[in-house]
């Protein structure tokens, strides 16, 4: 997509098509022409409707306000209605825009509002869009001047590129993106952004004494890799780890998952999947950020080799879990990459983002990830950051009693709780376990079981994947860079 940010006003720019954003239900706007034939229509403006004038060659669509969510939600809906339309290539909009921050959002939605994945169809719909002129003359005529619209436009393609990236790798099915296959995507990223990559094969994983992972991975005939992403420009103002929860396919292992349960659990590789995105946005912005990405990606399967409940497993950190249920691997996998990624690097700011645990999207819904860990500022800051980008984080508070509840008659702790209740903050609780003295209250665990996976379209999200993590902590990593560079 080729987005080209003009002086020229609005109506000399020829093109295909003129969006149109109707912001607060205002038909009676001046930029609204077509308000009889849009009544006629039934067209209201609400958040999300788009109504197409096909002889007019404009797309109507609704916002709420002017405020980033709102726009890019509702550039992403009008921009996914023409998705396998002919003859659409060349889109003209006005920029909108009364900061830097609608402006991104608006090439956000496009980007995100454009995204297909047809890898496995015959016949591929994609979005006829190839070029995107954005006119500074229109709505919010000398809101901005040029250079900050263009650096705008740059940042938002950067963010929604890597987004869709994530989405690509997360919707590949189990058999055609396996650890193996990750790795190389990792280091194919990494050749192309000037990152360090590191893969760490099952030899070198026994040498390192990751055991927990190891054990998840036994049964796949699809051998485990972790990944290590690194970029590291000069001077950096800050240092962040971020890992993620890998799992290629989650059957559940030998405690089998029901049939219903079991489909989509391609998706289980999403945290890992969100990290590869940051690191391609974070390169490619060449933030002045130290950022280490680690994946541990595996597959969870059954077989005679399998990993079993009643199985005792040691850690990397030495610490020894009773298993009671293989289906909860995560955390095991997470266990051992987390002691991994903090013994290579004594990070500022620790981040683990994983598919956790069904009990995250029972207790906070499909639309929202849940963050945990020992510090209120750091998981504060996160919801910010996020609600900023256009994902919703909601707070989950660890307590004692909980954390009990993880306590094993044999071993050091059990890989599930011995209640059925509050298994998002005992799941984030057990991975605190391998959380170091020094990183305690530089951690924070976001769990996107909810939000990862889409199966009926919401936002600037289609069906699939939704890269979820990736602008959020895009977002977060601007952020340190920012707030460093003023002090
Ligand atoms: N990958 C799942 C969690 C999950 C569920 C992600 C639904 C996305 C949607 C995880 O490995 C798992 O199976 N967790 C178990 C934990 C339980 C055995 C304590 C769960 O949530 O049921
Ligand atoms: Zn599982
Ligand atoms: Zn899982």
């Amino acid at each position: 997509m080729n987005f080209n940010i003009t002086t020229t006003p609005l109506e000399e720019i020829k093109a295909d098509l003129e969006l149109i954003v109707v912001v607060d239900n205002d038909l009676k706007h001046p930029t609204v022409q077509d308000k009889k034939l849009l009544k006629r229509a039934g067209f209201s403006a609400g958040q999300d409707e788009v109504c197409m004038l096909v002889e007019k060659r404009r797309l109507y669509a609704g916002s709420q306000s002017l405020q980033p969510n709102h726009i890019r939600r509702a550039v992403a809906s009008a921009v996914r209605t023409l998705i396998g339309k002919k003859g659409y290539k060349h889109l003209k909009m006005a920029s909108y825009a009364e900061d830097a921050a609608t402006l991104r959002a608006m090439v956000e939605g496009v980007v995100l509002g454009s995204y297909t994945f047809t890898k496995y169809k015959s016949t591929k719909q994609r979005s006829p869009l190839k070029k995107v002129d954005i006119a500074l003359d229109g709505y919010s005529a000398g809101a901005l001047d040029i250079e900050t619209a263009i650096t705008a436009v740059h940042l938002g393609e950067i963010t929604a590129a890597s987004t869709n990236f994530t989405r690509d790798i997360v919707n590949t099915t189990p058999d055609d993106c396996y650890p193996e296959v990750m790795a190389n995507i990792a280091s194919e990223l990494a050749e192309e952004n000037g990152l360090k990559c590191t893969i760490l094969k099952p030899k070198a994983l026994k040498k390192e004494k990751m055991h927990t992972l190891l054990a998840v991975a036994r049964a796949s005939r699809h051998k485990p890799r972790v990944i290590h992403l690194a970029h590291k420009p000069k001077n950096p103002k800050a240092v962040v780890t971020l890992v993620g929860k890998g799992l290629t396919y989650d059957s559940g292992g030998l405690s089998l998952k029901p049939a219903d349960f079991m489909v989509t659990m391609k998706s289980d590789k999403s945290g890992g999947s969100a990290v590869l995105g940051i690191m391609k946005a974070v390169s490619e912005m060449n933030l002045p950020i130290e950022v280490h990405g680690f994946v541990g990606a595996v597959e969870n399967m059954i077989g005679g080799d399998a990993y079993k409940p009643d199985d005792v497993l040691k850690a990397k950190n030495g610490k020894t879990i009773e298993v009671r249920n293989t289906d909860a691997e995560g955390r095991l996998v997470l266990a051992d990459t987390l002691c991994y990624a903090q013994q290579e690097v004594k990070a500022d700011y620790l981040f683990d983002f994983a598919t956790l645990t069904g009990a995250c999207v029972v207790g906070v819904g499909h639309y929202t990830s849940g963050v945990m860990g020992y510090n209120d500022d750091i998981k504060s800051f996160i919801r910010k950051e996020a609600e900023a980008s256009g994902e919703l984080v909601t707070p989950l508070d660890f307590n004692d009693y909980l954390k009990k509840t993880l306590k094993s008659e044999i071993a050091d702790i059990c890989n599930i709780s011995n209640t059925r209740y509050g298994g998002a903050i005992t799941a984030g609780q057990f991975l605190g376990e391998f959380i170091d003295e020094a990183h305690k209250k530089k951690w924070a665990h976001i769990d996107i079981a909810g939000p990862a996976f889409v199966e009926h379209a919401w936002g600037e999200n289609p069906h699939g994947a939704s890269g979820a993590g990736v602008r959020m902590m895009v977002r977060l990593l601007e952020s340190l860079a920012k707030e460093e560079a003023d002090s």
